[in-house]
């Protein structure tokens, strides 16, 4: 079957936004398959009252049904973070995908109120609120309006800024939204960055203050801060060469425009090449939540170690 047969979509076999970051799982019609499929029994499953049994004939395929099939609860993501390492305290900003747990209790504010029970009330927990489109760039200026311009980044990010006491920045097309006592300062001032990523950017502040980046059930090609190390770098192929005007709208209606360089959408990456030499570094550490696999990586010594490279090796990071 072709990718653009399933459910009549035609970006990509799952979702229909994807195309915002190609090569994923979601674009890769088997696992596609494999995952809606996975998804929908567990969902059956959980909201059955009959006893769940999970059998397939084969004890490994058995286990890994019954892993996916099994309802999550906010304790046992709070207590998978805290295997990974999150402490109370900590600043974490979180890629994910709801659906890669499984079937989760109360769906996204479940996994929102983990984060925040890991981090504490001394804590900052931190998710990408991203709304930049391939088009944006000088003839085609982004409009962001902070208070109602929705971010592709998922379920979790798109709860996550509507919480009391949310806060997301006010850059057009990199927003990130956080939740904590060190939020304004990360935050503040992030459409004035000259580059969406760089050193005035929440990316970057985090790591300069000790965080982590959370990935949930998603690669790196969702983490966002490896285009820090781009920027920081300077390789050559990442940044547009004109600044766009593009158009902000602030929480309390001012509308300003602030002359910005945009990404360049046009070169295709393979971030997934340091998941092991993170690993091998002690950058990350991996762990399991359900179905889901999380990934916990120290920012600033990833970013330093990008750098690096890429000072070296400027295509390091490309296909
Ligand atoms: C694109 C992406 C968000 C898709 O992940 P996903 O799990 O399919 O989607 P979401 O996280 O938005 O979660 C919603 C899905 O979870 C599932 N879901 C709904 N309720 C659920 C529950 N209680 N428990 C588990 N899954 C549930 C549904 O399939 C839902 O999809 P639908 O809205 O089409 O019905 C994810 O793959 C991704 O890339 N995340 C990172 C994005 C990012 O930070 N990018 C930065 C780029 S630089």
């Amino acid at each position: 079957m072709d990718v653009s047969q399933i459910d009549g979509v035609t970006k990509c076999g799952f979702r229909d936004r994807c195309h915002f970051s190609r090569g994923c799982r979601c674009c890769t019609p088997g696992t596609a398959r494999l995952r809606r499929a996975s998804l929908d029994l567990a969902f059956r499953l959980a909201k059955s009252s009959t006893p769940r049994r999970a059998s397939t004939g084969n004890p490994e395929a058995s286990a890994k049904l019954a892993r996916i099939c099994r309802p999550i609860h906010r304790d046992e993501i709070v207590s998978g973070l805290r295997d990974l390492g999150i402490r109370e305290g900590d600043g974490v900003l979180v890629h994910s995908s709801l659906s890669s747990f499984g079937y989760v209790v109360g769906g996204a504010d479940t996994v929102i109120d983990a984060l925040l029970d890991a981090t504490g009330p001394e804590g900052t927990a931190l998710a990408p609120t991203l709304t930049g489109r391939r088009e944006d760039g000088p003839a085609s200026p982004p409009v962001f309006d902070v208070r109602n311009t929705p971010c592709w980044t998922g379920r979790v990010p798109t709860e996550f800024m509507k919480r009391p006491g949310a806060r997301r920045s006010l850059h057009p097309t990199h927003s990130v939204s956080g939740i904590g006592p060190i939020v304004a300062a990360l935050i503040g001032g992030h459409e004035r960055s000259l580059t969406p990523c760089g050193e005035e950017s929440p990316y970057y502040r985090l790591a300069q203050k000790g965080g982590f980046i959370l990935l949930v059930g998603v690669g790196q090609g969702s983490n966002t801060t490896i285009h820090t190390a781009e920027e920081l770098a300077e390789v050559p192929y990442h940044m547009q060469k004109e600044p766009a005007d593009t158009i902000i709208i602030d929480y309390e209606g001012n509308r300003r425009i602030e002359r910005l360089y945009l990404h360049d959408w046009g070169t295709p990456r393979c971030f997934e090449r340091i998941d092991k030499e993170l690993l091998d570094l002690g950058i990350m550490r991996i762990g399991k939540v359900g179905a889901s696999t999380l990934r916990l990586i120290k920012s600033l010594p990833m970013i330093e170690f990008l750098v690096e490279k890429l000072r070296k090796e400027p295509r390091y990071l490309c296909r």
